[in-house]
């Protein structure tokens, strides 16, 4: 069962009734533009097949309650109540429930039941899906539907202010405005996008999951944007966007040795993403595969991102190399764990996954996890 019927399943069985909508919201697989959507960078990626879906209706009282399959317990609050972080995975309900009361709204209670198909702590944004999905129905039920830009930048806020996650606009942003087979190109400085289709013999989008948890809360994410923002601030310069490799070389006297290489991924980083965009559209399949690798290994060695089990995935695939139908692979996401994303050529996803899934038990004794993707569409909200 997918999680739309799987959240219809559970309110059923908790609730006694049939709800009367489903909001459903994908995770998304970032492609390459990592650590630069908080840089004034650009950024690539697309939502991936697997979606959390919450089933809703609403309650005559003022208040949420909410069913999670996942940790198998309803909790509820008050509207009535002042909402404050709790430091639980309801923040995320909880902050849209509190930034779309402070907007021109008529909050009304609400049950719900929630299911996710999205791998939780792993890179693949399951928190970007469940205030987007969230963000959806209230929108709905509570008269005040955003466009999705705006929607996307209330929830960035949410998980920035509210959850105390200082992230940057892309997973909000692709969750609202994905379309199917495309990824998008998104400007994190003018907040615009444009969607680059994955053409017809785009190589099959392979997902390995370390199985290393990541937690983006725990200081690691928050440091590397301090150190890009005083790295910044130690150049003179406004943006990201307007700093050259040149001139950060040229200033390694004001800026530490670490500060250093945060810059050189930031500008690095921006150049591969928009050569990533012309390689997908000039069907060049084997130079976007050389970017992701580059792409990793800068995230490896200057900003600092990622882990040995990533790295040893990354290396293996890239020995597989060509040879075995691997044009490339990399971390993807906040980093420190999680998901490599990887293009591999159709013919050969099931060997190159016997290889890798046997060579990574040996190599850990942990189990990886695989899922072919296809980019697909952003959140909506189906009434039943
Ligand atoms: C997390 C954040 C994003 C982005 C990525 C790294 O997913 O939520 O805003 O910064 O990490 O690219």
């Amino acid at each position: 069962m997918t999680s739309f019927q799987r959240s219809i399943a559970s309110y059923e069985a908790q609730f006694g009734s049939k709800p009367k909508w489903v909001a459903h919201a994908p995770g998304r697989v970032n492609l390459i533009g990592e650590h630069i959507d908080y840089n004034d960078g650009f950024v690539l990626p697309a939502a991936i097949d697997r979606r959390l879906s919450i089933a809703a209706s609403p309650v005559n009282h003022p208040e949420i309650l909410i069913y999670s399959e996942q940790e198998k317990q309803q909790v509820h609050f008050s509207l009535d109540a002042p909402l404050l972080p709790s430091g639980k995975w309801t923040d995320y309900v909880i902050g849209v429930v509190e930034y779309w009361r402070r907007l021109e709204t008529r909050p009304v209670g609400l049950k719900l039941a929630i299911a996710s198909d999205v791998p939780y702590g792993s890179g693949l944004s399951s928190s970007a899906a469940l205030e987007m999905a969230f963000a959806t129905l209230i929108g709905e039920v509570w008269g005040l539907e955003l466009d999705p830009v705006a929607k996307a930048l209330k929830c960035q806020q949410v998980e920035s202010d509210f959850v105390g996650m200082p992230c940057g606009i892309m997973d909000q942003f692709v969750v609202g405005l994905a379309r199917k087979d495309y990824f998008l190109k998104i400007d994190c400085q003018s907040n615009t996008h444009e969607f680059i289709k994955a053409g017809e013999q785009f190589p099959a989008l392979l997902i390995i999951n370390s199985n290393v948890k990541h937690a983006l809360t725990d200081g690691g994410y928050a440091s590397r944007r301090a150190q890009c923002e005083s790295a910044l601030f130690k150049l003179g310069s406004a943006s990201w966007r307007s700093v050259s490799m040149e001139q950060l070389s040229g200033s390694a006297g004001k800026l530490d040795e670490v500060e250093l290489r945060r810059g050189r991924h930031v500008i690095s980083e921006m150049h591969r993403t928009l050569e990533a965009c012309e390689r997908i559209q000039a069907s060049d399949y084997q130079s976007l595969g050389e970017l992701l690798y580059q792409s990793h290994f800068s995230l490896r060695d200057d900003f600092e991102v990622s882990c040995p089990e990533l790295d040893w995935i990354v290396n293996r695939m890239q020995s597989l190399g060509g040879r075995e139908g691997v044009y490339g692979c990399r971390i993807t996401g906040g980093g420190f764990g999680g998901c490599a994303v990887s293009l591999v050529d159709p013919e050969a996803v099931k060997r190159v996954i016997q290889i890798i899934a046997h060579d990574y038990l040996e190599a850990f004794g942990v189990s990886a996890g695989f899922f072919l993707t296809q980019p697909s569409a952003g959140c909506a909200l189906s009434k039943l």
